[in-house]
């Protein structure tokens, strides 16, 4: 069965066309991020914009590139929500005009859901039960993937999301937007524990997170240096904050395998491209006999492909919107 996917949440324009969940059959990105760049983060309005130009001519090369036309998909899988919401609708209005005109069921996909649905792209043997970190710009969950469709929020950040820690706190050290990906980049070589950063814990929620501490710490660093006229480094201090957040992101995953039972580790999203996070969660799996799921860096971010591979599963489940469907800024993940 082939679905045509497309994904319009934040600043990248995608459309794929993927085989039975598990298998690309194309994956067309166009981002926006050089535009963005220039004013720091994605501005809204813009994003839009740049999405009702693109996604006629990125879903057009999507099926040239897999070799179909739309006499050949099965369903039209649209991310819905969360995101921004004037980009979400974009693709959502596409989606529904092409579906209605073809005359092919349409699906509506979580994008989160979907972030977590890139690892069956690339891991054949993978199937839930399993315990997933999703860890993006905007969320920072672990999440009980009992199904394909069914989940349960076992944690889930009080204030600042792991991604948009990295990208506050690289943006105060002047580094370019997206800030977490020059963070990683710059980390390499530094010393992890030149800095001691706090560990911030959530009282009686042992599987909550929060990073707002974390990230005013490392401000409160380069503000105090600043005042006194001194140089921080910035490689030390990256590499610090870097360490810290793979170090309490780790522990937690690790805490909430043993409570739950689960043996199966996967994580998903933008931050999982991080490679302390990637590095120190394969030390702890091995330690612990668990197995690591990771996304390839290709699918870390975001795209269409994981979108089809996830209304793969929707829609098998018996899921169909209809062209009342709406985009939502926000959607909890458990539907
Ligand atoms: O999933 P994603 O592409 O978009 C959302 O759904 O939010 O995640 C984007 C986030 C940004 O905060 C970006 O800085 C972060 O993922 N990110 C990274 C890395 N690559 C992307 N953070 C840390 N290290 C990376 N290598
Ligand atoms: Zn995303």
């Amino acid at each position: 069965m082939k679905i045509l996917s497309i994904e319009s949440s934040c600043d990248e324009t995608a459309a794929a066309v993927i085989e039975d969940g598990r298998r690309i059959l194309s994956n067309i990105v166009a981002t926006q991020v050089e535009e963005h760049r220039l004013y720091g983060g994605v501005v809204p309005e813009i994003a839009s914009r740049r999405h009702a130009e693109a996604i006629s001519g990125v879903t057009r090369e999507a099926l040239r590139e897999a070799g179909v036309t739309m006499a050949d998909i099965d369903a039209v899988a649209v991310t819905a929500y969360p995101g921004l919401i004037g980009a979400l609708l974009v693709g959502v209005n596409f989606a529904k005009g092409l579906a209605f005109s073809a005359g092919k069921p349409l699906v509506a996909v979580h994008h989160l859901r979907g972030h977590i649905a890139s690892n069956y792209l690339a891991h054949p043997a993978l199937k839930p039960p399993f315990l997933c970190l999703v860890v993006s710009g905007g969320h920072t969950h672990l999440v009980l993937c009992e199904d394909y469709t069914r989940f349960r929020i076992l944690g889930r950040t009080r204030d600042d999301a792991a991604g948009e820690c990295f990208d506050k706190a690289a943006r105060a050290m002047g580094m370019p937007y997206p800030g977490g990906i020059a963070l990683d980049k710059h980390a390499e070589g530094g010393d992890p524990h030149a800095f001691t950063l706090p560990h911030p814990k959530v009282e009686g929620c042992p599987f909550d997170f929060s990073f707002s501490g974390l990230k005013t710490a490392v401000l409160n660093q380069l503000h105090n240096a600043k005042q006194k006229g001194c140089e921080v480094n910035t490689k030390d201090l990256s590499a610090s904050l870097r360490f810290t957040v793979a170090d309490i992101l780790t522990e937690k995953v690790i805490a909430a395998a043993k409570e739950t039972g689960m043996t199966d580790i996967v994580i998903a999203g933008g931050v999982s491209a991080n490679s302390e996070l990637r590095r120190q969660l394969q030390a702890a799996c091995d330690k612990e006999g668990f197995t690591l799921y990771m996304p390839p860096l290709s699918l870390c971010g975001d795209n269409a492909a994981m979108i089809g591979a996830q209304g793969y599963y929707e829609f098998i489940s018996g899921q169909r919107a209809d062209l009342s469907l709406n985009a939502a800024a926000t959607a909890s993940i458990e539907g």
